[in-house]
């Protein structure tokens, strides 16, 4: 058993304006018919991560409809203001209704050949508005298969954390153990293989920030949930919740994944 559960849909670029409305009407009628949030409001935190151009919009319907969802970024720029085309700051997407924001997603390292130095910027960036960085870490399938996890992983999660950076960056930390071989594969990992991943991830952090940081910290899995797998991750103890791709895309799967959730809670 365990405390609240972090449940985080990652859309990617996906749904437009009328689909996220259509979305979160969708899912708040659901959540109204067996009174979800009534009964399980302090057992889970639910957000949602869409396109920036979708943001405002959804926050307005979310804010309407009262339901406890947040909204997060899928990715931020670390300077405030400047001649960066077509970037975003922390400060515009808290404006514009993020509190949360992904750093170092798999798809922006591998795709767009973001650094570890690259996410540590975005992580230390988020600080400046109040936003929440989650940051993703994961090993592919190459370094995997070359016994690498635990290196990879442990250099991803050192980089973030400067000893010189702002306190809060140490405090209340979320990190999302994403393999990259299980991203959008339909090959999620083991729930061992990811809460002793998860487990690893937990040692780190505790050199770095502490043990009692490091207990406190929220750590996610993601990578082929479903509504099917989700509860074996969320029935493991180091694992405090998930990051869904495409499965949150759905309403019903969604609603799913977040009825597991809330079943091994207290
Ligand atoms: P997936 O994506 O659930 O589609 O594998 C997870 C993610 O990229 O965060």
């Amino acid at each position: 058993m365990k405390n609240k559960i972090f449940l985080a849909g990652n859309w990617k670029m996906n749904k437009n304006i009328t689909g996220s409305l259509c979305f979160i009407d969708e899912f708040h009628e659901m959540t109204e018919q067996e009174d979800f949030f009534g009964k399980n409001r302090e057992k889970i935190k639910v957000v949602l991560f869409p396109q920036i151009v979708n943001m405002y919009a959804l926050n307005q319907r979310i804010r309407d409809l009262e339901i406890p969802v947040l909204l997060g970024v899928q990715n931020i720029h670390w300077e405030r203001s400047g001649a960066f085309t077509g970037e975003n700051s922390s400060c515009s997407v808290r404006d514009a209704g993020a509190e949360l924001a992904l750093v170092g997603h798999s798809e922006r390292r591998h795709l767009f050949g973001e650094t570890n130095e690259m996410t540590s910027k975005k992580y230390t960036a988020c600080f400046e508005c109040g936003l929440r960085p989650i940051l993703c870490v994961g090993e592919t399938e190459e370094e995997k298969s070359r016994g690498m996890t635990e290196k990879i992983l442990s250099s991803q999660v050192r980089s973030i954390f400067d000893p010189d950076g702002p306190t809060e960056a140490k405090e209340e930390i979320i990190i999302a153990y994403e393999p990259v071989w299980a991203i959008g594969t339909g090959k999620s990992a083991t729930s061992d293989d990811a809460a002793g991943s998860c487990d690893f991830i937990r040692e780190i952090l505790g050199e770095i920030v502490g043990e009692m940081r490091s207990i406190a910290a929220t750590i996610l899995y993601g990578g082929s949930v479903n509504s099917s797998n989700a509860l074996s991750f969320i029935e493991k103890d180091g694992i405090n919740g998930l990051l869904v791709g495409g499965a949150s895309l759905d309403p019903l799967e969604f609603m799913g994944i977040a009825r597991a959730c809330t079943c091994n809670v207290t």
